[in-house]
């Protein structure tokens, strides 16, 4: 089969480490018979500045006319102070929406060999962990209304949190059909203690509840979410949460797996078509040394095989693949503690070499 994948490398380590995917999917195209065609596109930092807007028309329509998009990050230092509506991180909200990309999947699993770059207890991941997040991707406060206004002590700024039906039963039915496809255990989060918006979505949590009997769903509260997260990872399956706690336990979960270098995700809508990126940022500060993980990128390649292309083995070779070569012992810098590490190239040499 033939797919256009369209790449967004975006700024920092983003062009090394979607480098490093390519790589492997071509191989993986060569073995399988495959063709993958990538038609690169600005997006952040670097599209501010050859086309003076973070997320330029000609991106939007490439990524529509694509049949999968990869990205890398966006942002750094030297867009920072621009105005919100200016900045790189617009740019990643205005694809998401502009393709209509409300759920996002990101897996936080404990890999044998990096146990010991957990920072929990050893007894606390004995049996380790394997979390699938669903998070809410188009709407919440991300998107909500939000200003300047005078009010009583002067200047003040809002956002708002706001769901709709439409939007919460979306997202929890993915929520529910991954949990089956699972260890049927959902929890969701919310803030139901305190928010409207919370109130509504755990009603409707429960309302869909019938139609899933051999799913058991729970509710927790999101402060309670980042305790239990530390406390006793190993309970969670699947988790569905709004765009704003998504955001905060997903970077939580990333670190509990020994280094954020090694989560992918996925962003999907009603199509097969999907936006697949490293859950991490684009770290500025290792950009051009060639020594950044390029593992989260490449596993979000492989989602990107299963979701929207349906090609499952092409897909576990690469997760294989990346499982021996850690098993093996080979580690980038951010997870060698200062012991000989392999560049982006060399660990990607490696994992090809194994798929
Ligand atoms: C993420 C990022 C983005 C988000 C930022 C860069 C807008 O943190 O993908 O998790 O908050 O969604
Ligand atoms: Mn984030």
């Amino acid at each position: 089969m033939n797919y256009n994948i369209a790449l967004l490398k975006g700024d920092g380590i983003g062009p090394e480490i979607v480098d490093s995917a390519v790589r492997v999917l071509e191989e993986i195209g060569k073995k399988y018979g495959h063709v993958f065609n990538f038609t690169p596109y600005l997006i952040g930092g670097s599209a501010l500045d050859a086309c003076g807007v973070p997320l330029p028309q000609e991106t939007v329509d490439g990524c529509l006319a694509s049949d999968s998009v990869l990205l890398g990050a966006v942002g750094g230092p030297k867009w920072d102070t621009l105005p919100g509506n200016m900045r790189p991180e617009k740019a990643l909200l205005g694809i998401r929406a502009a393709m209509e990309l409300f759920t996002n999947l990101r897996p936080a699993k404990l890999y044998p060999a990096l146990k010991g770059d957990c920072p929990l207890r050893e007894d606390i991941v004995a049996n380790g962990f394997d979390i699938m997040i669903v998070r809410e991707l188009t709407g919440g406060i991300y998107f909500g209304e939000r200003g300047m206004r005078e009010a009583k002590y002067g200047e003040e700024a809002y956002d708002t949190e706001c769901y709709s039906r439409m939007e919460i039963e979306r997202i929890c039915k993915v929520a529910y059909e991954t949990a089956q496809k699972r260890n049927k255990r959902l929890v969701s989060i919310d803030k139901a203690n305190v928010l409207d918006s919370s109130r509504l979505w755990r009603k409707i949590v429960h309302e869909m509840e019938s139609q899933y009997p051999d799913v058991t769903v729970t509710d927790m509260l999101v402060d309670n979410a980042a305790m239990q997260l530390v406390r006793n990872p190993a309970q969670f399956d699947v988790i569905v949460t709004t765009n704003m706690f998504g955001d905060i336990l997903s970077d939580e979960a990333s670190q509990i797996t020994g280094s954020i270098g090694m989560l992918p995700s996925a962003s999907l809508g009603n199509t097969k078509r999907g936006l697949y990126e490293p859950i991490h940022g684009s770290a500025p500060d290792i950009a051009g040394k060639n020594i950044a993980n390029p593992i989260a990128t490449i596993l979000s390649a492989a989602m990107m095989l299963l979701y929207s292309f349906d090609l499952k083995a092409e897909s576990q070779a690469i997760v294989n693949a990346v499982d021996k070569v850690l098993a093996a012992g080979y580690r980038t810098a951010d997870l060698a503690h200062g012991a000989p590490s392999l560049s982006t190239t060399e660990i990607t040499d490696k994992i090809i070499e194994n798929l």
